[in-house]
C-alpha cells in the first residue's frame, strides 16, 4: 500500500477506536432474537387489527414516525406526556393534529410486549416496526428494520419548531432543513412520497385556495388544477367554523401506498404548497417526473430513506432507557 493510502487506512482506523461504532451501527436486525422472540409477530397483530377498526391509523403513524426521528431523533420522544414540570413534543403546536388511533397502536403494541417480555423493548424500535408493517398493509414497500433504539430521557416542546417544516416553507427551506441532517434531495423527495397517504386539514392550505394573491384578482394558486381548487373551496366552505375538516393528500387513490401522488403533482393535484412546489423547482422535478412514471424506483428509493430515517439519531446503550411505559419517563412511572 502506498505510504498516503497507509496513513488515511490508519487514522481512519484511530477514528473508530476513538469514537467507536456510531449508534445507527450498533442496531440488529435480530436484536430481540432471545430476548422477545415473537416482537415482530406481537407487533404485526396489533396493528393489523387496529388498522382495520381505524383506518386512518397508518397515515397518522408514518407522520408521527417522522416527527418523532427529525426532533432529536427516532427516540420516542414524541410519546411522551406533558406533565407539571414538562410541556412535552406532542403538544408542540405542529403535533396537535397528530392523531389519536396513531399514538394508541403504540401504546397498545406495548402493553401486549410487556405482558410478554416486560422491560424489554423500546417504545422506540416499537414505532419503527409498526410503521414498516402500516406502510406495507397499505401496499406500501416492506424494507427490514434494525432494532435496538433506546427510547430518549427528554421531551420538549420547544424543540420541536425548527426541526420541522410548514406547508409554506420554501424548498430552499426545506432543502436545507433535510441537509442538515444528512438527507439528500432525492432523499427528501421520496420521504415526502409519503403523502401519497392520509389527510390535511383545511388550515393547512386554505391560502391557496381562499384569496390567494391577497385582494388581487387571483382566487386561489395558479400552479393548482382548477376543478381541484374548486372543490377544495367546497370542501373547505366552513373550515374557520369547523376546523377538523380535512381532505385527502392523494385524490386519487388516498388509501393506497403507491406513486400517484407524483402523478398528481405533474397535473397540478398537489394540496400541500411545499408538494407542489416540487414539481416545478429544478432540484426536485427530476425526481418527481422519475417517481411518477416509475413507482418500482419510488419504492426502492422510499425504503431506503426510510431505513435511514429509522436510524437517525438513535440512542443506545445509557444514552436512553427502555420505558415501562411509553408515555412516561422510567423516573416518573410508578
Ligand atoms: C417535507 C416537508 C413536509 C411538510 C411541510 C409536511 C406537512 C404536512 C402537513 C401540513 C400535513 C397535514 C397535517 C394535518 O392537517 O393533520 C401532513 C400530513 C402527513 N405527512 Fe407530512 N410533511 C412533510 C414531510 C413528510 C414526511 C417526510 C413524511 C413521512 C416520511 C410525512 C408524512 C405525512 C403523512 C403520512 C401525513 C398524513 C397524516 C394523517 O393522515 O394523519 N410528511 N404533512
Amino acid at each position: 500500500m502506498a505510504p498516503r493510502l497507509l496513513q488515511l487506512f490508519f487514522s481512519l482506523c484511530l477514528l473508530f477506536l476513538l469514537r467507536g461504532p456510531s449508534a445507527s451501527a450498533k442496531l440488529t436486525l435480530d436484536y430481540y432474537k432471545t430476548s422477545c422472540p415473537r416482537v415482530h409477530e406481537i407487533i404485526s397483530d396489533i396493528v393489523t387489527t387496529k388498522q382495520i377498526n381505524s383506518p386512518t391509523t397508518a397515515a397518522g403513524t408514518l407522520r408521527l414516525f417522522f416527527h418523532d426521528c427529525f426532533v432529536s431523533g427516532c427516540d420516542a420522544s414524541v410519546l411522551i406526556s406533558t406533565n407539571h414540570f414538562n410541556v412535552a413534543e406532542r403538544d408542540a403546536d405542529i403535533n396537535l393534529s397528530l392523531p389519536g388511533d396513531a399514538f394508541d397502536v403504540i401504546i397498545r403494541s406495548k402493553t401486549a410486549l410487556e405482558l410478554q417480555c416486560p422491560g424489554v423493548v423500546s417504545c422506540a424500535d416499537i414505532l419503527a416496526i409498526a410503521t414498516r408493517d402500516l406502510v406495507s398493509m397499505l401496499g406500501g414497500p416492506f424494507y427490514p428494520v434494525r432494532l435496538g433504539r433506546k427510547d430518549s430521557l427528554a421531551s420538549s416542546a420547544a424543540s420541536v419548531e425548527p426541526n420541522l417544516a410548514r406547508p409554506n416553507a420554501s424548498i430552499d427551506k426545506i432543502i436545507s432543513l433535510f441537509a442538515s441532517k444528512g438527507f439528500t434531495v432525492r432523499e427528501f423527495v421520496a420521504l415526502s412520497g409519503a403523502h401519497t397517504v392520509g389527510f390535511s386539514h383545511c388550515q393547512e392550505y386554505s391560502d391557496r385556495i381562499f384569496n390567494f394573491n391577497k385582494g388581487g384578482h387571483l382566487a386561489f394558486d395558479p400552479t393548482m388544477n382548477p376543478k381541484f381548487a374548486e372543490a377544495l373551496q367546497k370542501a373547505c366552505a366552513n373550515y374557520l367554523k369547523d376546523p377538523t375538516i380535512a381532505t385527502f393528500n392523494d385524490i386519487m387513490t388516498p388509501g393506497k401506498f403507491d406513486n400517484l401522488y407524483y402523478q398528481n403533482l405533474l397535473k397540478g393535484l398537489g394540496l400541500l404548497a411545499t408538494d407542489q412546489k416540487m414539481a416545478a423547482d429544478p432540484r426536485t422535478a427530476p425526481f418527481v417526473r422519475l417517481y411518477a412514471a416509475n413507482e418500482t424506483a419510488f419504492f426502492e428509493d422510499f425504503s431506503h430513506a426510510m431505513q435511514k430515517l429509522s436510524h437517525y439519531g438513535v440512542k443506545t446503550g445509557r444514552k436512553g432507557e427502555v420505558r415501562r411505559r411509553c408515555d412516561v419517563f422510567n423516573n416518573l412511572s410508578a
